[in-house]
């Protein structure tokens, strides 16, 4: 079955329309292990635009299943998830102008800083996944710098403009998460899933766990947070 981790980042992000301290990211997450979530995922950004460390601090203290923060690879980052001991961490590229995470990590370009990084972080007992394209040569990257997991993009399957692109996208998730599972990295995909263009990544069976955001924060708006994760748990178990 596969494993779903709710981001609960935009529950902050309404907190911080106001600068006050409602609504809690804490009770989201309460909220979405009780409904059946299998792991709880926060973005802690640089400019702390939604989650800040209170957040990561009380996550990591409150929650039964597994924490797993998205960040920078910084210093700064690396010192509060040491301090925080989350499960994993998820190594993403960060730009301070964009609105949400634009593509994976440049693993070849950023080769020699992961390679420390990774060891750094495994030798804290802290697992690294890395968020990466379905790319070929990205991959095989990640197998040699002996990350954890890794959690393919599908951000661009989910902004496909065409049933064509998105049938290509679709492939090349398929074949990153085969190359990746054959050389025992634990594989996750995520970004930009909803509840009707998830289907086809839960049913590659390499994928192991979804990590989805935006979409069950919008649709919990409605329908309240615990349905919302239901339903979505319901139709990425539907699939396997
Ligand atoms: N995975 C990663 C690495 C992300 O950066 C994000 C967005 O914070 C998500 C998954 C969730 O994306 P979405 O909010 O589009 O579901």
């Amino acid at each position: 079955m596969t494993k779903l981790g709710v981001n609960i980042d935009h529950v902050a992000t309404v907190r911080e329309a106001r600068k006050i301290d409602i609504p809690d990211p804490v009770y989201a997450a309460v909220l979405a292990e009780l409904a059946g979530a299998d792991g709880i995922t926060v973005h802690l950004r640089g400019d702390r635009r939604h989650i800040k460390e209170r957040d990561v601090e009380l996550l990591s203290a409150f929650i039964k299943t597994r924490l797993n923060i998205e960040m920078a690879t910084t210093g700064e980052m690396f010192d509060i998830a040491c301090r925080v001991k989350p499960f994993s961490v998820t190594l993403v590229p960060e730009k301070k102008e964009e609105v949400t995470t634009e593509g994976g990590l440049d693993v070849i370009l950023h080769q020699s800083t992961l390679k420390t990084l990774i060891k750094d972080y495994q030798s804290h007992g802290i697992k690294v996944s890395i968020f990466v394209d379905p790319d070929h040569e990205q991959i095989k990257r990640c197998i040699k710098l002996n990350t954890d997991i890794i959690e393919i993009n599908t951000g661009r399957y989910a902004e496909a403009e065409s049933e064509n692109e998105r049938k290509d996208e679709l492939d090349k998730i398929i074949n990153a998460a085969k190359l990746a599972a054959r050389s025992g990295l634990k594989v996750a995909a995520g970004h930009g899933l909803n509840y009707r263009n998830v289907k086809p990544i839960a049913s590659i069976p390499e994928i192991e766990e979804l990590n989805i955001g935006h979409a069950i924060i919008a649709r919990a708006i409605f329908v309240g947070l615990e349905r919302a994760v239901r339903e979505m748990k319901d139709l990425i178990k539907k699939e396997k």
